[in-house]
C-alpha cells in the first residue's frame, strides 16, 4: 500500500492502482466542477475516453485520475 494526497488529506492506494479508483474507493466521487454549470465530475468512462475526471497531480494539470498511477507522496488536487 501507498500513501498520497488528495488536497491535503491522506488517501491510501494499493501499488499499481490509479488515482480515480483510489478516491473512489475512498468515498470521493467528484473533484472538479464544469466550467458552465458548475455541474460535479469524477470518474465517468474510466478507460481514458471522456476526460471528465482531469486533475492536478504534482503541479502538473489535466492529468487523468483514471490513467494516472497513484504513487506515494503525489500532491492531488482537482
Ligand atoms: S474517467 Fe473518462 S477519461 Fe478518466
Amino acid at each position: 500500500m501507498i500513501v498520497f494526497r488528495f488536497e491535503g488529506r491522506p488517501i491510501t492506494a494499493e501499488e499499481g492502482q490509479s488515482i480515480g479508483a483510489a478516491l473512489h474507493a475512498a468515498g470521493i466521487r467528484s473533484w472538479r466542477t464544469t466550467r458552465f454549470g458548475g455541474r460535479p465530475r469524477g470518474l465517468f468512462c474510466a478507460i481514458g475516453a471522456c476526460f471528465d475526471c482531469l486533475l492536478t497531480v504534482n503541479g502538473a494539470p489535466d492529468q487523468r485520475a483514471c490513467q494516472t498511477v497513484a504513487r506515494a507522496g503525489d500532491e492531488v488536487s482537482g
